[in-house]
């Protein structure tokens, strides 16, 4: 049986740990999903998401994880004679491109090296070199710790490809990292609840461009859960195409006031400081997976330079102190681990964490 009372609270990079408050909010009444009160709370919900990603375009509320989104947007913007460029840095980018390809898509790579940024300069040399329909991103790649520098990559779209779409996962970004959709000229960009909104898994959100959902009505075979136009027109109704998860609308109604409060530019200043701390401590003990000027706020990906047993320190911290952080993702198992400091997780919690592996290490 699971200890219900004392389950570890969680610093691995999602899902990452949930307050008892928000926790709350989805043990609310169930509310019909045709009924007024939850065109209520989708309409309101939706309204915030808009501000808080800085867009007049349109949210798609989905009751699926992101990875529903990766596969999304290539069925519904990628017609079947057209290529879509995937840019690969990590584990998450490539897993975008595989699923590319698995839906029957011509499918171009830009691979970098895990722990190395996709610049500008690089999409700039492979988009001129063919025809793309669209290229996908990672903002930030939950594997290596890396975020991506979105920004110049955008402008650079912007002026010299811009009617190639842009698709971004911005699954352990959005949030905890500065996003300015309409600005950023973007397409899609999505994530899911469970890692800097800081609800329980089982969600996504996605911001959809006006032109996107116009290239999806000449897109055939966009599939039924997905399909961004019925999204749209249920959208117009404050509603979902299919039975959503409204205890998961519940809580990001929630998390949505509290951000907006905040204020964005402060949620960015508190994950920033955040980052900052932990990449403070781990530069000290060990040292960072990628360079530091790319070194994502949202989680810290440590290179373990001191050869630790890395699942025997994450066990023995949470034996002792009830707490979990990340081993590293896939190929960098054992020479890498994660720390998440996005959401709801605090500077106070992240220093008990780091003194607790010091403990450990000696
Ligand atoms: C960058 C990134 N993209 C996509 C995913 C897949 O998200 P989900 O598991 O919510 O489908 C993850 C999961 O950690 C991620 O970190």
């Amino acid at each position: 049986m699971v200890d219900w009372k004392n389950p570890p609270k969680l610093f691995i990079p999602g899902p990452v740990k949930v307050n008892e408050d928000v926790l709350q909010q989805l043990a609310r009444p169930t509310l019909g999903h045709r009924g007024k009160e939850y065109a209520q709370l989708h309409g309101e919900t939706v309204d915030m998401l808009k501000k808080i990603l800085f867009t007049n375009q349109n949210i798609f509320l989905s009751t699926s994880s992101a990875s529903g989104i990766w596969e999304a947007s290539i069925r519904n913007c990628v017609d079947f004679n057209e290529t879509v460029l995937c840019t690969c840095c990590g584990a998450f980018s490539d897993k975008w491109a595989e699923v590319s390809e698995s839906c029957g898509r011509k499918t171009d790579t830009l691979k970098v090296e895990w722990g190395l940024p996709t610049t500008p300069e690089m999409i700039d040399k492979k988009l001129a070199g063919g025809k793309y329909a669209a290229i996908t991103l990672v903002y930030n790649e939950t594997s290596t710790g890396l975020t991506n520098p979105v920004y110049q990559i955008s402008e650079m779209m912007k002026a010299k490809y811009p009617d190639v779409l842009v698709f971004v996962d911005a699954v352990s970004g959005m949030v905890g990292l500065p996003m300015h959709f309409d600005d950023l000229g973007w397409d899609i960009v999505f994530a899911s609840v469970q890692k800097a909104f800081a609800i329980p898994p089982g969600f996504a959100v996605a911001a959809v461009s006006n032109r996107a959902l116009e290239k999806a009505k000449k897109v055939p075979y966009r599939g039924y859960y997905f399909d961004f136009i019925q999204f749209a027109k249920s959208a117009e109704k404050n509603q979902t195409p299919t039975t959503p998860s409204i205890p998961h609308v519940m809580a990001l109604n929630y998390q949505c006031q509290k951000l907006l409060a905040e204020g964005m530019e402060n949620v960015w200043q508190r994950h920033k400081e955040m980052g900052q701390f932990v990449r403070t401590w781990a530069k000290e003990k060990f040292d960072l997976f990628c360079e530091e000027k790319y070194a994502s706020d949202t989680l810290t990906t440590v290179k373990n330079t001191r050869n630790i047993v890395v699942g025997d320190v994450i066990k023995a911290v949470q034996a002792k102190h009830k707490v979990a952080f990340g081993n590293g993702y896939g190929k960098l198992k054992d020479n890498t681990f994660r720390i998440a400091h996005m959401g709801d997780i605090t500077l106070d919690e992240l220093r008990d964490l780091v003194s607790w592996i010091d403990d450990e290490i000696g």
